[in-house]
This record gives structure tokens, sequence and C-alpha cells, in this order.
């Protein structure tokens, strides 16, 4: 076998590792799933646009994440319901990052 060969079978099964174990952690990055899922209402650092601003919020981080997952008969939509296509880990990450905007 070339050298160039094991060079390559080895970057493959480096990218192959590398993308089986990054993925998890990008879902869980609550600064990204914000981006995402939240800043179109809330402003992309929490200031608030469509949505009320949600940075220095009363809310506790689970308060929050209980929130999103939930839903809160008491509240204006979308969170009336739960949000959909948010996992409880994205909530909990997602809460935990709308904690740390001031
Ligand atoms: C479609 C627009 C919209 C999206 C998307 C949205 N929100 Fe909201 N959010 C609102 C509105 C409107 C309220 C006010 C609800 C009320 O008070 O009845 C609110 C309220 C909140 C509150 C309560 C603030 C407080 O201090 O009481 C938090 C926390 C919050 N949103 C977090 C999030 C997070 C985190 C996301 C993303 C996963 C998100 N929201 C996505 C519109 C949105």
């Amino acid at each position: 076998m070339k050298l160039s060969t094991l060079l390559i079978a080895f970057l493959v099964v480096a990218l192959i590792a590398f993308f089986a174990i990054v993925p998890p952690a990008f879902s869980q990055d609550g600064a990204a799933t914000f981006k995402a899922k939240c800043s179109t209402c809330h402003g992309p650092e929490g200031q608030g646009k469509v949505g009320p601003a949600v940075k220095g919020t009363a809310l506790a981080a689970d308060q929050i994440a209980d929130l999103l997952t939930k839903g809160n008969d008491a509240k204006k939509p979308p969170h009336k319901k739960p949000m959909a296509s948010l996992s409880a880990d994205d909530a909990k990450a997602v809460a935990a990052f709308v904690k740390t905007l001031k």
C-alpha cells in the first residue's frame, strides 16, 4: 500500500470519528439554538423584537426550560404550547444561555 493511500484512509477514519462525536455537542449548544429558534422574536442579544426582552429575565433557567418544553397556558403564543423540535437537552442549554444574556 502506498503511503498516500494510508494517509487518505487515516483522514477518512478521523473525519468519521469527528462527525460521530461532534453533532450531539452541537445540538446542545444553547447559543446556536437561541440564534436559530429564538432570536427572530427575542432579538440576537435577547433585547426583544416581536417578543419581549429575555435578557435579565426574572425566570430561573429551569423555569425557562419548562416554558419551552411544556408550554404555559397563561402565556401568549408561541409559549402556550411546547416548542416543537426542541429536545429537553436543547431547552436546558438554551435556557442556560438566556441566563447569560445581560
Ligand atoms: C414567534 C415568536 C417567538 C419565538 C420564536 C420565541 N419566543 Fe419567547 N416569547 C415570545 C412572546 C410573544 C413572549 C411573551 C409571552 C407572554 O408574556 O405571554 C415570549 C416570552 C418568553 C419568555 C418569558 C420572558 C419573561 O421574562 O417572562 C422567555 C424566557 C422566552 N420567551 C424564551 C424563548 C426562547 C428561549 C425561545 C427559543 C427557544 C423563544 N422564546 C422563542 C415570542 C417568541
